[in-house]
């Protein structure tokens, strides 16, 4: 068996993180995604893994490399354009040869794993297995209707009720998917989509059989859902102090700091994550904020929050929240008239002011 796991994709809805980085590198509690779905099919027992990638290549394989550090075995997929979830399996028909295999979308993050998903696809033996969990907006998802334990349809945002089974980003599939990947043709957003190929495996009478979640799933290609992706994970953290905390400093609950980290006169109240070489001075770094090596937190308050490699948030007179800040980001007060606001920021960017 092998696994593929999605790396390529556009990451609009992450701009502009996404024109300089692959959104599936954005860290979550400090480890990038696509690290936790590696491990999801490194602990499922799979070796050989297909990495589809686009235009973030460099990066993603720079951080990646050959797998070893996992135990499995990492080949390069090059993606010429983002064409869709079922065009990226048609390109991936050499890698996989024949073989079943798991499909895992690099952005999405599933707390219990994907073992028992395998184990089933291994006793069953479908043309395809999804993963499935209930959502209470299923207009918003691809949505599967089932009879008889199987899936009998599967409907893209559905307008009329089917039911509330949404897709999880996560498929096993048998050879037979190659077939229907060719015989679909592009979508009205001009992808092939990979609902319309297990569709088509539907039409064609072969089996397709749903899984549905243990625990959470949750897809992190927007700020919300990548936000509370970084809640769940640092709820499950223990604590750990191997950086430097002063005597003026408290740090409460579970936290983990990072050897090389220096806290000064400050408050950390858990769950947080603060990274190598962070320096938190004069500050309060509140629950469920994930703080990146080398970031700079002075005269500050911030909670509920990503801050990557790099940023500096200095002397604010509002505590931040909610927020994911890129890397080598600088924010400042300024400290002379006119009192103005005054950005540097890249486009599709948001900024948020109390008044
Ligand atoms: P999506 O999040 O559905 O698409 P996207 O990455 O283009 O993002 P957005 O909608 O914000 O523009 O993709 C799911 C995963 O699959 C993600 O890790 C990117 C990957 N992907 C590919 O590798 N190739 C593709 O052609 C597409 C569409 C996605």
């Amino acid at each position: 068996m092998k696994g593929l796991i999605l790396s390529g994709g556009r990451g609009t809805r992450l701009r502009p993180l996404t024109y300089t980085s692959a959104k599936q590198l954005v860290p979550v509690a400090n480890k990038p995604v696509l690290f936790y779905g590696i491990e999801a099919l490194a602990e499922a027992g799979i070796r050989q893994i297909g990495i589809v990638v686009g235009e973030t290549h460099a990066e993603i394989r720079a951080a990646v490399g050959d797998g070893s550090r996992w135990g499995v075995c990492v080949t390069y997929i090059q993606q010429d354009e983002p064409r869709g979830l079922a065009h990226a399996v048609l390109i991936s028909e050499a890698f996989i040869g024949g073989e079943p295999f798991v499909m895992y979308l690099g952005d999405n993050l599933l707390n219990k794993g994907i073992v028992p998903f395998v184990q089933q696809f291994g006793h069953e033996h479908p043309a395809a297995q999804i993963l499935l969990t209930p959502v209470p907006d299923p207009q918003m998802f691809g949505v599967a209707e089932l009879k008889d334990g199987k899936v009998v349809r599967l409907v893209e945002k559905p307008q009329d009720p089917i039911g509330n089974l949404a897709l999880v980003g996560v498929y096993m599939f048998g050879p037979e998917i190659f077939d229907s990947v060719k015989r679909i043709t592009p979508s009205r957003r001009n992808e092939l989509e990979i609902t319309d190929a297990i569709q088509d495996l539907i039409d064609r009478g072969l089996t397709v059989t749903p899984h549905l979640v243990d625990g959470w799933w949750k897809d992190t290609g927007k700020l919300e859902d990548m936000l509370e992706a970084n809640r769940l994970i640092l709820e499950t953290i223990t604590r750990r102090i191997d950086g430097t905390v002063d005597a003026e400093s408290r740090i409460e609950g579970k936290v983990i700091i990072e050897a090389g980290a220096v806290i000064e006169h400050s408050v950390v109240r858990g769950p947080v994550i603060i990274g190598a070489g962070a320096r938190i001075r004069n500050a309060y770094v509140g629950p469920f904020t994930a703080i990146m090596n080398d970031v700079e937190i002075r005269d500050s308050e911030i909670e509920h929050s990503i801050v990557l490699e790099g940023s500096c948030v200095n002397d604010l007179g509002t505590r931040v929240a909610d927020s994911l800040i890129g890397k080598n980001v600088k924010i400042n007060r300024m400290p002379l008239k006119p009192s103005a606001y005054r950005f540097m920021l890249g486009d599709n960017s948001e900024v948020w002011i109390r008044w």
